[in-house]
């Protein structure tokens, strides 16, 4: 039995969530919910890890051992049912950085690159910040249930797009994309001669059952257009420690990466990074078993809360991750009025959900990976902003 309940104090670790309430929010008075780290202490094991190197004391350069990729290849395997192979492997000090390097390797100034909106905000700044040109395919939603527009995606396809970024399992909407939806939009990728960055940072927290495929494994073809974006930091909470696992069949997508990552001397990543990841793999897994279920048990809880109490703020369970995507139209409240609620009655830090594109007018994005008795007074101080 792990322990999710204890509530770790972050305090002077120069952690975002907690040390820039006040530059995010303009007071620390308030619960943060935001940022998508867990508030969970990592697996034992690889919280010794860390140790054991501390005990050592010296923290000189490093590089990434081939038993962590071999570790990667078997989780894959074994979490995934993916084959893949250490060939195919390289690395990243992060996905957010793996981004814009890979809007920069696989497109030119100008061109177009696809997202789905809503979507993760550092997927609208990789494009916009390297002078890329945004096309977007909005996504349905279908009463909190978010699905793609098929025939918008490939006239966006059909327009010229080079590349398209996508987030599978997806953030903020929490959908595990089904094989028909990866295949379709695989396949029109293949068609139009789009490269795909699949961002699949979520895909080992898939909750009720809900199965991740990885976008690469659907098909020969697809894999051949796709590079993946995965990574032990949000399943193992060590986002710190910014390491990332980047993969693709097809050799040439591989030498371009690579190229870049040389050039900016940016592959041999982080000692610490190294150390957790292994350690992550090697024996994390009993723990994100015991943790997948305490996810759900607190989308559960709320969820009941909020349909009962509050129903006029409303979310969908998610498919995967510990993201809550709140729709607050029906509270009367404009978006300004419900940011101002949240922060200054209710006293709670969420992510703007405009950050997320312009359908996110409405919304705020609520993390629940913190211990039950956190959520609980999350819950009241909901009740005493919104509560009619
Ligand atoms: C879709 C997505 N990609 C990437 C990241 C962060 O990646 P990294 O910490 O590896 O930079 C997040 C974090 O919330 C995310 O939701």
């Amino acid at each position: 039995m792990y322990d999710f309940d204890t509530i770790n104090d972050r305090s002077g670790s120069f952690s975002v969530k907690y040390d820039k309430r006040r530059e995010l929010f303009g007071t620390e008075d308030l619960l943060p919910m935001w940022v998508a780290d867990m508030d969970f202490k990592s697996p034992p094991e690889v919280v010794e890890a860390a140790r054991k190197l501390c005990d050592i004391g010296v923290f000189g350069y490093s590089y990434r051992p081939e038993s962590s990729i071999e570790l990667f290849v078997k989780w894959v395997k074994k979490r995934h049912s993916w084959d893949i192979k250490p060939e195919w492997i390289t690395s990243s000090p992060g996905i957010v950085a793996t981004l814009p390097l890979a809007v920069r390797v696989f497109t030119e100034k100008g061109d177009k690159v696809l997202i789905q909106t809503p979507v993760y905000p550092p997927f609208h700044a990789a494009v916009k910040d390297t002078g890329r040109s945004l096309v977007f395919n909005t996504l349905i939603n279908n009463n909190g249930y978010y699905t793609i527009d098929f025939e918008d995606f490939e006239n966006k396809l059909k327009s010229g797009v080079k590349l398209f970024i996508l987030c599978s399992p997806h953030n903020p909407i929490g959908r595990v994309w089904s094989r028909d939806e990866l295949t379709q939009m695989g396949d029109l990728c293949v068609k139009y001669g789009v490269t795909i960055i699949s961002d699949e940072i979520h895909s080992d927290l898939a909750l009720y059952g809900n199965i991740h495929i990885p976008t690469a494994s659907v098909s020969e073809s697809i894999s051949a257009h796709t590079l993946t974006a995965m990574a032990p930091s949000k399943t193992f909470n060590i986002a710190g420690m910014m390491n990332s696992v980047i993969l693709t069949s097809s050799p040439k997508l591989l030498a371009a990466f690579n190229k870049e990552l040389h050039t900016m001397r940016i592959e041999s990543g982080n000692l610490f990074g190294h150390i957790t990841m292994e350690a992550a793999y090697r024996y994390g897994e009993n723990w994100l078993n015991e943790l997948i279920p305490y996810l759900e048990g607190n989308i559960d809880y709320l969820y009941d809360i909020f349909c009962s109490e509050l129903p006029y703020i409303k979310f969908r369970k998610p498919e995967a991750s510990f993201l809550l995507w709140m729709d607050f139209r029906a509270t009367g409240y404009t978006h300004q009025e419900v940011w101002e609620r949240l922060v200054k009655v209710s006293k709670l830090g969420l992510n703007d959900g405009e950050a997320f594109g312009k359908e996110g007018n409405g919304f705020m994005r609520l993390n629940i990976a913190v211990p039950r008795s956190v959520l609980s007074e999350a819950a009241e101080r909901f009740r005493i902003g919104f509560k009619k």
